[in-house]
């Protein structure tokens, strides 16, 4: 803290109360991504300043959450905007520049936003630029009241609006750039009178502008980065809102949709040129997908990395990376800590788990892989076991390059196949398997001639 001249407070000690979570407000997800980490993202890459979060309702599981990556401060009762940043105080006196303050239940506020507001702020020498927007439908939120000649005069709350003042479709996003000295003398003045009887940050601007100090507002582009959601219906606008343009930003780049039903893609994810994404594919958390892939329909695709020439068709994959080159489907399950390297076919009703499979090996159907270290050119045959687990510990398998893996074997772990080695089908194997050798581990066929006619 104090290293930089700018900082960063984010409001989220709010309740939400109308969303009914257990969990704070801005823990709830759009487009499966808590909204503190779209203000988190936002404030990072656009403001270059230390980052404070004043937490307050169940302020444990935000913490939690937030890893001790940021500093915080704890407001122990909610009085307000005004009274919640109050709560940073220290924290901003250890700063000299600007201060940017961000609501955490604003999810859509976004970098270039919040980039051009500054460079604004600092081109006017302003007190405080209040970031606005144009809405259609204003209810709910403070009015950006102007003057004759188009100045910013004052920020009026909706339940402290007249009739008049509540026609103004100017409204004030709930983010402002204040210079340090401004905010920190104006945040004494504020008071509770008020219809909520609560702290105001936005009061502050009328203060500014009553000591004669520049207040000036910044009005963005879209209006979207004002929006935010107080309850579970009003969640889904959101995710529409932030899921339209999402794949806008994707297609706009190459990536192909034709069909966009189901289709959710979280903001990070990054997805190259002519890959197609097909309907009922939902993919989000760190993800990046090379080019010229088809993935779905049906697929879902979280924290992982894909490469270049793959088709995941109705595949499930977590926390794992598939390199180029690779089908994977129909229904496959690729479990966390998987590695799948270039050229590599997994088909149907295949599961793997925390394994790596080499180049250009085959797991072609109904076999599970766990724990597994794959070599080269392996095939596997259908309906494979690696028997992994004990019942209390898990072992891994080695199947070294080119092993042949017949049909219906048992691989009990730990166990080593070596180089070229074979298992002839339906053998469990429990000795390693000694290169360019066959295993056979299963009882000879029997056939008693005859045997029906006794029978009875
Ligand atoms: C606020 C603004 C309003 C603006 C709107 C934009 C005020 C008085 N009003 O209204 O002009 O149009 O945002 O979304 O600022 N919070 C705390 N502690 C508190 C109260 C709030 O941490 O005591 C946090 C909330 O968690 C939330 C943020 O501050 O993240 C905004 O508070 P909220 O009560 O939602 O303000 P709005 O009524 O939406
Ligand atoms: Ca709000």
């Amino acid at each position: 803290m104090g290293s930089k001249s700018n900082c960063v407070v984010i409001l989220a000690g709010g309740k939400g109360t109308r969303m009914k979570t257990s969990k704070p407000k801005v823990l709830c997800e759009l487009l499966f991504k808590p909204m503190i980490n779209w203000v988190l993202d936002a404030a990072s890459s656009a403001a270059d300043g230390d980052i404070c979060v004043v937490t307050g309702h169940q302020n444990e599981l935000l913490e939690a959450h937030l890893k001790g990556r940021y500093h915080t401060v704890f407001q122990s009762e909610r009085k307000g905007t005004g009274h919640a940043v109050m709560q940073a105080k220290e924290f901003i006196s250890q700063h000299t520049g600007n201060v940017l303050i961000l609501n955490g239940d604003s999810p859509m506020m976004d970098s270039e936003t919040i980039y051009q507001a500054l460079q604004y702020h600092l081109e006017g020498a302003n007190d405080v630029t209040v970031i606005s927007a144009k809405i259609s439908k204003p209810t709910g939120y403070g009015r950006i009241v102007r003057d004759a000649a188009g100045f910013l005069k004052k920020i009026t709350e909706e339940k402290d609006a007249n009739e008049k003042i509540k026609k103004i479709d100017e409204i004030n996003s709930g983010a402002y750039w204040f210079k340090i000295p401004a905010l920190l003398e104006a945040l004494e003045q504020i008071d509770n009178n008020n219809t909520q009887g609560e702290y105001y940050l936005t009061d502050a601007i009328g203060i500014i502008i009553r000591k004669g100090l520049r207040a000036a507002a910044f009005t963005a582009s879209s209006s979207n980065i004002a929006r935010g959601a107080n309850d579970r219906v009003q969640l889904l606008d959101l995710n529409y809102r932030a899921r339209q343009l999402t794949l806008k930003t994707l297609m706009l780049e190459g990536v192909d949709i034709p069909c966009a039903d189901g289709i959710i893609i979280g903001p990070d994810v990054k997805i190259g040129q002519d890959t197609r994404i097909l309907p009922g594919t939902i993919i989000y958390g760190d993800v990046t997908i090379g080019s010229d892939c088809v993935i779905g329909p049906n697929s879902y695709i979280v924290d992982s990395q894909i490469g270049d020439n793959c088709s995941l068709n109705n595949v499930q994959c977590f926390s794992s990376k598939i390199e180029s080159g690779c089908a994977v489907g129909p229904f496959a399950h690729i479990r966390p800590g998987s590695l799948i390297q270039n050229n590599v076919r997994v088909g149907n009703f295949v599961e793997i788990k925390n394994s790596s499979i080499g180049e250009k090996s085959k797991v072609s159907h109904l076999t599970y892989v766990g724990d597994t270290d794959m070599g080269k050119e392996v095939n596997m045959g259908c309906g494979t076991v690696t028997v992994n687990y004990d019942g209390s510990k898990k072992f891994r398998t080695v199947i070294k390059d080119k092993a042949f893996i017949g049909c219906n074997t048992n691989l009990v772990a730990p166990v080593t196949v070596e180089e070229g080695g074979y298992t002839a089908a339906g053998s469990t194997i429990t000795d390693d398997v000694p290169e360019r050798s066959l295993a056979i581990a299963r009882a000879r066929q029997v056939n008693k001639t005859g045997w029906t006619k006794n029978r009875k």
